[in-house]
């Protein structure tokens, strides 16, 4: 946290990388938090995009009415290849210059941090990150906003499914997303009741095969007679993912499997109230960041505390999913028990 304390008179902001339900709350919470202290804020549209092409619009509480129970987000988002110039963050620095921007609240994933450290390098003002993805993974904050209401949907599809999987006594993999982590896979299994996960960081310990997997599923069916038997499979982490699977468990060992991708249905719909809270929440912690010097740092809730993290912590230090979770998902609730463990049984 820098000591030097000037008076902030705008702020801007911006939503970078995958949209997350929680975005539009996270934007209100700056856009009103700003206005009760007394600071103008200037939204730029599209990510980074928009700080390139000087696409800003002024943002004042009539702007933000009614949107925290909306998910995308109002003021657009984008992946923008090109910032990751040099070029890039130093047009970035001289826009936000002209518009005498005093500082800057990233609201993304730890992709959209990296880009806010690099315009630091570049750039005067104070930036603030706030996490924003659904996929959980970013170092220092116990949730990003977003991450609750893709579980939530992912365990309502999965409910669904259970339905029809168990009514015509069916293998069913449903791929979720989480991009190379395993919180939406881990969570969603956990809440729904899940046979099986394949996660990224199971698959790091000891990959599973398709061998090992008809095996489960057979003594999964041994064990509990007809039914069915339900894997969710974190994305990117079988070849051709849950459709490719789901074939050749149905070609090659004839059980009768179907393939259910969730994509982005799990970034839509009314965000849930932990994140809207969250997003709340975090949206003033930044603001207040800002007026009380910080720079450079992510917006954070870690053990019920509102605290801040360097930015390059957010991506140098590892998230890593809940242990005890992992541990009673993959072990405890496994239906087939090791020998040793049926034996005492
Ligand atoms: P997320 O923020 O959800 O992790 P991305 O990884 O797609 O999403 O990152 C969002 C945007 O952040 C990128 O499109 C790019 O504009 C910017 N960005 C990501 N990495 C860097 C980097 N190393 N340097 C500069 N900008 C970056
Ligand atoms: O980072 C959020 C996320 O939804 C990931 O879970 C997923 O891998 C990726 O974005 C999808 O990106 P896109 O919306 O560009 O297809």
């Amino acid at each position: 946290m820098s000591t030097s304390q000037k008076t902030i008179k705008r702020i801007g902001v911006l939503t970078s990388g995958g949209d997350a339900p929680g975005m539009n709350a996270a934007l209100r919470a700056v856009v009103l938090a700003a206005e009760h202290y007394g600071i103008e804020t200037i939204a730029f549209r599209h990510g980074y995009q928009g700080l390139l092409d000087n696409d800003a619009v002024p943002m004042q509480a009539k702007d933000v009415l009614h949107i925290l129970q909306y998910s995308g987000t109002i003021i657009k988002s984008a992946r923008c290849r090109r910032f990751k110039e040099v070029e890039a963050a130093q047009l970035a620095a001289k826009n936000l210059d002209s518009l005498n921007i005093d500082a800057l609240i990233v609201i993304g994933g730890d992709g959209s941090f990296r880009g806010a450290d690099h315009l630091a390098n570049h750039w005067q003002g104070q930036i603030i990150g706030v996490p924003g993805t659904i996929d959980n993974d970013v170092y220092g904050t116990d949730q990003t906003i977003g991450y609750a209401t893709a579980v939530a949907i992912a365990m309502d599809a999965l409910d669904k499914i259970r339905d029809t999987a168990d009514a015509m006594d069916r293998v069913f993999i449903v791929e979720v997303m989480g991009r190379d982590a395993g919180f939406i896979g881990l969570c969603s299994a956990m809440s729904s009741g899940a046979e099986r996960m394949i996660l990224p960081e199971l698959q790091k310990e000891k990959a599973l095969t398709i061998s090992a997997l008809v095996k489960h599923i057979k003594r999964v069916q041994e064990i509990r007679g007809e039914g069915s038997y339900v894997m969710v499979l974190s994305e990117h982490q079988w070849p051709g993912g849950a459709v490719a699977l789901s074939e050749q468990l149905e070609a090659e060992y004839h059980l009768p499997c179907r393939p259910c991708l969730l994509g982005h249905i799990q970034r839509g719909g009314p965000p849930a109230p932990a994140d809207r809270i969250l997003a709340s929440e975090l949206g003033v912690h930044a603001v207040e960041l800002i007026l009380a010097g910080a720079h450079r740092v992510m917006a954070a809730k870690s053990q019920n505390a509102c605290v801040a993290v360097p930015l390059r912590e957010t991506w140098e230090k590892k998230h890593p999913l809940d242990e005890n979770l992992l541990r009673i998902q993959h072990e405890i609730f496994n239906p087939v028990k090791k020998k040793q463990q049926r034996a005492a049984l």
